[in-house]
């Protein structure tokens, strides 16, 4: 992903063509639920006497949005603000196009209000690039209770118990798990398994480190298996679909149960649905406790117009204050980034994340996503994302699938 220099001195004269106070701001965030919640920032932007362009390109887990990136930054033209996250944001550092935000972060003493974990993923050689939003959870099971009900099936909290819950459901004429068949939802399901089946330690090991030995072992075979163990409880329109609308199918009661992050709650939320009580969401089967963190952020790229330089410092300022912090996570499912806010707004299930949250936090215990981009380079989640998502749709065994997933990451550096 190196930038010629070229390019960066024809961008940042490009830029000075922008119109004052102008943000276009890159996101994905597209989904009812999650159109709502940028919704908030762009008022608050606005309410600065900021003009909010708004850049979204639609795609879950941002793959697409990072393409449309790169060729905008490679054409010298990217955009004002956009929504990174995790090792690219130290990629993009590194090219020498980001905004520095240690001034803004010295007044709102982003160092005494965030997490240690989330602290770190924001900083470049020390230095503030990134602004976190919030902090969303992987590791949830969505659930339809009334679908249960009717099947006469219990809510599994291990994979013994899924497999007799999805037969269950299968014979009541249900569809037992919503799935988007997309290779980024495959690994989201995939990281969960791992970490539920082989904690905290066997996750880093795989997912961050990328230990070899790891990768091919017979834990991670054993996660290919519940894998494709799950495909077998999906229905056949799966492939290709999105996972707003296979959310959907547990809202309006086709489906028993998704697994996906708490953006899923978003849509709950949307369509006007009680917690705890018209749905249930709990943590994947053999999860329990466990934490897979996945921190949305948005970094500034360096613009050379004073007014532009003031909006980028507005966004970020405003993005660290308890309102958006708020607001936007009680739209968007997820929890505040920054550390002692008033939980006493949000639901059962914010509030459960939260004190896990914090408690893995003291633990050590918390993992970083793989599948959305917070544990490693995206030259080795692509390379994992590729493997599972080859294995999925294929007859390949769970034991050429790991030492594949071996190889592909080894390729990939
Ligand atoms: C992002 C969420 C987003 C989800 C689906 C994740 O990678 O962190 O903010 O809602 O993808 O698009």
């Amino acid at each position: 992903m190196k930038i010629r220099i070229a390019l960066l001195s024809a961008f940042l004269w490009l830029c000075s063509g922008l119109s004052a106070g102008e943000v276009e701001v890159l996101h994905w965030w597209t989904s009812g639920g999650e159109s709502k919640s940028v919704e908030v920032l762009k008022n608050l932007m606005e309410e600065q006497g900021h003009t909010w362009k708004d850049f979204s390109v639609a795609g879950g887990g941002g793959e697409s949005a990072m393409t449309v990136l790169k060729s905008r930054v490679f054409s010298g033209n990217p955009p004002v603000a956009a929504q990174i996250k995790g090792p690219s944001i130290q990629e993009w550092a590194e090219e020498g196009v980001l905004t520095n935000l240690d001034q803004v972060a010295a007044r709102g003493q982003w160092d005494s209000l965030l997490p240690e974990v989330i602290k770190h993923a924001m900083k470049y050689e020390g230095h503030y690039v990134g602004v976190p939003v919030n902090v969303h959870r992987v590791n949830w099971m969505w659930v339809n209770p009334a679908v249960f009900k009717k099947a006469g099936a219990e809510v599994p909290t291990t994979w013994e118990e899924f497999a007799v819950a999805a037969e269950k459901i299968k014979k009541a004429g249900f569809i037992p798990v919503a799935h988007g068949g997309k290779p980024w939802q495959e690994a989201t399901i995939f990281e969960s398994i791992v970490l539920g089946i082989g904690g905290p330690d066997f996750y880093r090991k795989a997912f961050v480190d990328l230990d070899q030995a790891t990768l091919k072992s017979a834990t991670m075979d054993r996660a290919f298996t519940i894998l494709k163990m799950i495909k077998g409880y999906t229905d056949k329109d799966a492939p290709g679909r999105d996972w707003n609308l296979a959310t959907s199918m547990v809202i309006n009661g086709k489906a028993a149960m998704q697994f996906m992050g708490d953006w899923a709650k978003a849509e709950f939320t949307n369509a006007g649905k009680t917690p705890g009580q018209d749905y249930l969401c709990l943590p994947i089967p053999e999860t329990q406790g466990k934490f897979i963190y996945n921190v949305d952020s948005f970094v500034m790229f360096k613009q050379t117009r004073k007014e532009v330089q003031a909006a980028q410092n507005d966004l970020a300022k405003i993005i660290m204050e308890p309102k958006f912090q708020e607001v936007f996570s009680l739209n968007k499912g997820s929890i505040p980034a920054r550390l002692n806010m008033d939980m006493g707004g949000f639901d059962i299930y914010g509030v459960a994340s939260m004190n896990d949250f914090l408690a893995g936090s003291q633990a050590n215990t918390l993992v970083p996503s793989m599948a959305h981009g917070m544990s490693t380079t995206p030259a080795a989640r692509g390379a994992v994302c590729d493997v599972v998502t080859n294995f999925y749709n294929s007859e390949m065994s769970a034991k050429d699938a790991s030492t594949s997933l071996a190889q592909e990451i080894q390729a990939a550096y």
